[in-house]
């Protein structure tokens, strides 16, 4: 879809030249006039109204207070043809900056295409103390009807929005410090949900039944993070005449990136790395929506080692234009129902900001963000390197921590940029120079 086009059909666009040189009170009344924020909510932005003490006390024991963290959005992202501002809540610089600079990129090629399987969460329990567990296999497989029709008589609401249970897998595993045990995959269609409840639940339920049928013990009845069946997939094309900036050609940026992959791709040490600059993007959006980021990070890795080795969840090559294309496939267990997306007051706005009906659009979002995230970091890495770019904000983050304040952190961060030494030892001495002068 051409540029003009995206933008014209959705008068709420995700482009705002000069956006970040704005207040962040400027910003957020920009936003919410985008996204029809009501007061509440932008209150709800601004931390005044968001997470009360008591309802962060009904959240988690022992509470003593809220913790605080940045919410920025990124801007210029088209997903499936729609213009998204994505809000972000992370504590690292260049994150969001670096997400809406890649997304600017792909605007001209129509943005990022992404889908999602359908929201299918694997829950697992684990049959012990089989006399024979092959034909204990046998009578699982063939009870499996009945279990699951026992099962969708747990959530009739889930059954209702057409989620559910949908399959029943038995494995056979022989581990070196028990023996051979079963472990039987409950396969549940969580909807909207994140689905860790729902499907606990239902394993919970069918232990006792499967413990009947096997005649052995069952053991652990939880969800696995491993969510291979839930899948979200991205991809995007960045144009060549996108990609020249400096003294870089556009082909050695493209080149550079696509060796950049190919490095991680290949060996381990480099994949966690470059899988967490992925992450970065997805944990932010993830967070924001009050959604379960350790559950995303699991499966993440995990996916990325499913063959026996640990690799890229992300692909970058060129097409017969020599455009440089991407890919990005991952589990994504998120939900907009339940848990801390509907009683957390600022998920409930960020959810709103990105404007998504369901799960699985927000999970196209999130796999979005996650392939312009990992642009962002082989970009730079590829060419200038990440420390450029990092060190401005670092550089701020040094002032505050060393006391400036107002006008000042600006002043002193400029001048350990250009000193090129951003540490807080010299900044304090600096402060303290500027002092005594004034
Ligand atoms: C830093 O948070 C993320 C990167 O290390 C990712 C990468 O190396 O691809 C820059």
């Amino acid at each position: 879809m051409a540029e003009g086009k995206a933008v014209e059909e959705n008068n709420k666009g995700s482009r705002i030249p000069g956006f970040y040189k704005r207040s962040p009170g400027e910003r957020l009344a920009e936003i919410a006039l985008r996204a029809g924020l009501t007061a509440e909510e932008q209150s709800a932005i601004l931390g005044n109204n968001g997470l009360s003490l008591e309802g962060a006390d009904h959240m988690i024991e022992n509470v003593l207070g809220i913790y605080g963290l940045p919410l920025a959005v990124a801007l210029n992202f088209i997903v499936n043809g729609r213009d998204v501002l994505v809000p972000m809540v992370v504590e690292e610089p260049s994150i969001v900056a670096g997400a809406s600079f890649m997304a600017r990129l792909a605007r001209p090629s129509g943005g990022f295409f992404a889908h999602t399987t359908p929201p299918e969460m694997i829950g697992q329990i684990q049959v012990l103390d089989l006399p024979n567990p092959e034909i204990a296999r046998m009578r699982v497989l063939e009870a499996e009807e009945e279990l699951l029709a026992e099962a969708a008589t747990i959530d009739p609401v889930l059954q209702r929005l057409g989620g559910g249970p949908r399959a029943l897998e038995v494995r056979l595993i022989d581990a070196s410090a028990i023996g051979p045990f079963l472990v039987v995959h409950l396969i549940y269609d969580v909807r909207d949900a994140m689905g860790a409840n729902a499907v606990n639940t239902a394993c919970e339920r069918l232990a006792g039944k499967i413990e009947q049928i096997t005649g052995g013990r069952a053991h652990l009845r939880i969800l696995s993070n491993l969510a291979d069946r839930r899948l979200a997939r991205a991809h995007c094309t960045i144009r060549l005449d996108q990609l020249a900036f400096g003294e870089f050609s556009a082909e050695e940026v493209r080149d550079g990136i696509i060796e950049a992959w190919a490095f991680a791709a290949a060996d381990p040490y480099r994949a966690a790395t470059h899988n967490k600059g992925i992450l970065n993007g997805v944990d932010a959006v993830v967070v924001a929506t009050g959604n379960d980021w350790r559950a995303i990070e699991a499966g993440a890795h995990a996916y990325a080692a499913r063959h026996g080795r640990y690799t890229s969840l992300s692909s970058w090559g060129k097409d017969a234009q020599g455009n440089l294309t991407g890919t990005l496939e991952m589990p994504l267990a998120v939900g907009v129902v339940g848990g801390a997306t509907k009683v957390h007051p600022t998920a409930r706005a960020a959810l709103k900001i990105l404007g998504v009906q369901n799960a699985q659009e927000l999970a196209e979002v999130i796999v979005s963000v996650g392939l312009a995230q990992n642009l962002a970091a082989l970009r730079a890495l590829a060419t200038e390197g990440i420390q450029r770019g990092h060190m401005n904000l670092h550089a701020r983050q040094v002032a505050i921590a060393a006391g400036a304040q107002g006008e000042m952190i600006e002043r002193l961060a400029r001048q350990l940029v250009a000193d090129k030494t951003v540490r807080i030892d010299r900044a304090q001495e600096l402060l303290n120079e500027w002092k005594e002068l004034s």
